[in-house]
């Protein structure tokens, strides 16, 4: 269920945005670019149904989606991607889940959690630029199935293999979507090669 969404455009930009003398702004963009990219491989197999359809000339057939789609993006990293899928999907809502890797432990501590009351009937999408130990994917993806939701699907900029077994071992179900599947974590769980601490360099912060 892991799916590296190959692309020579997606390429150029992350390898743009690997470099640590990319500013913020320009590495917010890269990201939501990146993500816009990312849209068509994430949703390709979203549920649709046939639906009338008018045109100026005559009536034919068309498709809509069955469904409402939700984007999840993680706080805080996870807002950087979050643009980039409203940008092809303006017309889904959106849900927050606030969490912070504990820097000691490496375990995710939950401290916002808002979505719609009602989450079963709509395809989910988690975003996280980051999947390092996958504790903090697995955590959210966690709290939406115990709130009801019942499709859900990852997607992230750059994973670790670690956190892709975490995730996949909690999870065998759940369709992992990246752009990126790097080689491994360091000491201190940062993804190797990554690009460093997606927050941080999102929002100018302590880089
Ligand atoms: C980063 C990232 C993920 C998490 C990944 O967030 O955005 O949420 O780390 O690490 P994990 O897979 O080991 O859990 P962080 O906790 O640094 O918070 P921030 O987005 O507020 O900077
Ligand atoms: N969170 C990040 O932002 N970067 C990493 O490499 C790991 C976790």
């Amino acid at each position: 269920m892991l799916q590296t969404v190959d692309h020579p455009l997606i390429n150029d930009e992350l390898t743009r945005l690997r470099e640590p003398s990319c500013p913020s702004p320009e590495f917010r963009l890269r990201v939501r670019r990146i993500a816009s990219l990312m849209v068509p491989a994430v949703t390709a197999d979203l549920p649709t149904h046939v639906v009338p359809c008018n045109t100026p000339l005559e009536i034919t057939s068309g498709c809509k989606l069955s469904r409402d789609i939700i984007l999840v993006p993680v706080l805080r990293a996870g807002l950087g991607f979050l643009d980039g899928f409203l940008d092809l999907i303006p017309h889904a809502s959106v849900a927050h889940i606030g969490l912070a890797r504990n820097e000691e432990t490496l375990e995710p501590e939950a401290y916002y959690i808002n979505h719609p009351s009602v989450l079963e009937h709509s395809d989910i999408i988690l975003l996280d630029p980051m999947l390092a130990t996958g504790g903090s994917a697995t955590e959210a993806v966690r709290s939406l199935v115990n709130a009801g939701a019942k499709s859900i699907r990852f997607a992230c900029l750059v994973a670790a293999p670690e956190g892709v077994a975490t995730l996949q071992q909690a999870f065998p179900d759940l369709p992992i979507y990246t752009a990126a599947l790097d080689r491994c974590l360091d000491e201190r769980g940062y993804i190797l090669p990554g690009l460093g601490d997606a927050g941080d360099r999102l929002f100018g912060t302590d880089v």
